[in-house]
């Protein structure tokens, strides 16, 4: 029963829920008028205290397209944060004005926060370097969609391992799945936190590896999930500078890659998808980022107990 519930990582949410979720997101995907007024009367609150382009608007999108209304901030300047509120009295008042909020904050832990003092649902919409749970749901639809299964697959995760919290929300979700087989690839600066190393894949006996070069893999795997490199969250510009082009997929890279290999990327990208690779049918990051929307719909009718 997921009605009143709050989503702050994958983990909050049983495997039955989560196929529950994603089953939802797939009937709407084939009947989307049939939803669209389940939320009439309702109203999300975006509480974003961080830049965003498709997490926001897909929030946003998914609770107008079931009828719903939407208010919110884009940015901790537009809100009293700037004069010194804490997020426990932000939600607080929020939830005196809405059903429902999502929130992205650049503090590790702020929607855990929020959700300790709210009586809404809140949904962590990306915090820090730490989890983004909704991306997570958006990543598994879109594999699903794509590949028909969440299970006997290799991955590979490519890019900014330390501070993507997209992979390590990822990781963490298909490390449930059967026969999942995850390729690590970054530079040595940016592997995986050891928390996902080892209490998520050595802890659970999951098969993974951890390589600097992707030439060297690209041709074993099923999926590649590529990442920017996360500029926000260095503490000096030497090194972004550094490591920023570590890796850039092109024409020449995807030659080499399995015909059904599908291309992922949570987006916003920088450099390290050339745009010479969009118009190649294993693309699926534009088709990544309109299953967000569905999966967002999905959510909100699950987490406000809408039938
Ligand atoms: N994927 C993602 O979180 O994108 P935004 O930062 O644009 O929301």
């Amino acid at each position: 029963m997921l009605k009143g519930k709050s989503l702050i990582e994958p983990m909050d949410l049983t495997l039955a829920e989560l196929d529950e979720i994603l089953k939802l997101a797939d009937e709407i995907i084939q009947d989307p008028a049939a939803y669209a007024d389940r939320c009439k009367g309702k109203v999300l609150a975006t509480l974003f205290y961080e830049p965003s382009t498709r997490t926001r608007l897909s929030f946003e999108s998914a609770m107008l397209r079931l009828g719903g209304s939407v208010m919110g901030f884009s940015s901790a300047e537009s809100s009293s944060a700037a004069k010194g509120e804490s997020v426990a009295d932000t939600i607080r008042t929020v939830a005196c004005y809405a059903d429902i909020a999502a929130m992205r904050h650049p503090k590790e832990g702020a929607p855990m926060v929020a959700a300790m003092y709210a009586n809404i649902p809140v949904i962590n919409a990306g915090d820090g370097g730490h989890q983004h749970p909704t991306q997570t749901l958006t990543d598994l639809l879109t594999i699903k969609t794509l590949k028909g299964k969440l299970n006997n697959f290799t991955i590979g995760l490519c890019g900014d391992l330390k501070f993507g919290r997209t992979v390590h929300s990822l990781i963490k979700a298909l490390s449930r799945y059967e026969n999942i087989k995850f390729v690590l690839i970054s530079p040595d600066e940016l592997r995986v936190p050891d928390y996902i190393r080892e209490e998520i894949l050595m802890k659970n006996g999951i098969e993974f590896m951890e390589v600097e070069r992707l030439e060297n893999v690209i041709g074993q795997l099923d999926v590649l999930y590529m990442t920017r490199v996360q500029k926000e969250r260095f503490f000096n510009e030497a090194d972004y500078v550094r490591l920023k082009d570590s890796y850039i997929v092109d024409n020449k890279k995807m030659s080499n890659a399995k015909n059904d290999m599908i291309l992922m990327h949570p987006l916003p990208r920088v450099n390290e998808i050339s745009v010479e690779v969009d118009s190649d049918p294993r693309a699926a990051y534009f088709t990544q980022a309109k299953c967000g929307m569905f999966v967002r719909m999905a959510l909100i009718m699950k987490l406000l107990g809408v039938e």
